[in-house]
């Protein structure tokens, strides 16, 4: 088999269109078109308005993906994309396109789960060996994977209802904060006390590695209503502490429960954080020290790959491909595709539609 193959990798089951061209671990273009404004009337992912959406961009983000790296589609070897689990029309759009460059090129067509796009990202990125533990944290899934390759995983625990992102996006709007919220709350609680008002620490009575974040926002709802109803509205710094109060119950959750599972994983390599929230710092630094405290390498990826994008989906189909090779044209679009077939069905299901 040829080495150095060049893979196209294609996502779309979300509310970002991308292409991306990654040759033997090396990005070669990434390109990501957001629909962040498309939505924003609507205070969250339209699933027809994405699917639409997806279905207009893909050819373009692929004209520059193509561009970008210099390279013809009778360069490319392979084509991955992602397959699901996602919302349904927008995973359709992806495969589709896939399909059909695949029977116009006869290039192989690789169908990629796009969680394990993110959680093989630190292979990417940091060269990391397996296995490794990871936390995928944004707004559509929370959840800890022990990698052992590239299509084996076991899921050591996951949300039961809320994405950390999303209760952050909620704090945010509850408090007249931009969205996306999790940024927002991020800058104002770097003013604020995490101690004034105090916050649950959801389910860290109960052993595992299971977490819960829709009753954090509930808890900051009832101190602002407090608040307005004893002082007549919120103070700046009112919404200062409350920020950080809500930020450091979640970073605390995430931590205490990254421990056990850390606790439960053997010879593992490294501990690895993806997804849009571990953009935050007060969370990426507790969990570096936390690794640090496991003698344990810690890979936090650059954020443009932490967050949705296709150079994670055109790599992890390129693991895929040399262990398990091509999918044929009957390759169907997944909503739901769990990485651990063994775990429970996850209850949570997360802003950006029900993931795995
Ligand atoms: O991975 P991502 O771009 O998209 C998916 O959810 O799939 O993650 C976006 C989420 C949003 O909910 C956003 O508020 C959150 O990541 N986020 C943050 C920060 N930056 C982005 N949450 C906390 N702190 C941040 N600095
Ligand atoms: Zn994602």
């Amino acid at each position: 088999m040829k080495q150095n193959l060049a893979v196209l990798g294609l996502e779309s089951s979300c509310d970002d269109t991308a292409a991306a061209i990654v040759r033997n671990g090396v990005i070669l273009s990434s390109v990501v078109a957001d629909q962040t404004e498309l939505h924003a009337a609507f205070g969250g992912v339209v699933p027809e308005i994405a699917a639409r959406a997806h279905a207009e961009k893909l050819d373009l983000c692929i004209e520059q993906a193509l561009d970008a790296a210099e390279l013809g589609l009778s360069d490319i070897d392979a084509i991955a994309v992602t397959a699901g689990p996602g919302l349904i029309g927008g995973v359709l759009s992806g495969v589709m396109m896939a399909k059909g460059l695949s029977a116009a090129t006869g290039k192989p067509l690789i169908g990629v789960n796009h969680l394990a796009g993110h959680a093989l990202t630190p292979r990417l990125t940091d060269g990391l060996g397996y296995p490794y533990l990871i936390l995928l944290v944004s707004g559509g899934h929370c959840q800890f994977l022990r990698v052992d390759g590239p299509t084996t995983f076991a899921r050591l625990g996951s949300t039961i209802d809320d994405a950390p992102g999303e209760a952050f996006d909620k704090t945010a709007r509850l408090l007249g904060l931009s969205q996306p919220g999790g940024p927002s709350v991020e800058r104002r609680a770097k003013e604020g006390s995490e101690t004034r008002f105090s916050f649950p620490r959801p389910l860290l009575d109960r052993p595992g590695c299971d977490l819960s974040f829709s009753g954090l926002k509930t808890a900051l709802l009832r101190q602002r209503d407090k608040l307005i109803l004893d002082q007549g509205g919120l103070h700046e710094h009112d919404i200062n502490d409350l920020c950080a109060g809500f930020q450091a119950a979640v970073r605390d959750v995430l931590v205490e429960k990254s421990r056990r599972a850390l606790t439960a994983s053997d010879r593992i390599t490294g501990f690895a954080v993806a997804g849009g929230v571990a953009a935050n710092s007060s969370l990426r630094d507790a969990l570096h020290d936390l690794s640090s405290q496991h003698d344990l390498r810690f890979v936090a990826p650059p954020l443009a790959l932490c967050t949705d994008n296709a150079a994670m989906i055109a790599h992890a189909g390129a693991e895929k491909f040399a262990v398990e090779g091509a999918d044929d044209l009957t390759l169907s679009a997944r909503p739901r595709w769990p990485l651990d077939t063994n775990a429970p069905a996850a209850l949570g299901s997360g802003k950006k539609g029900a993931k795995a």
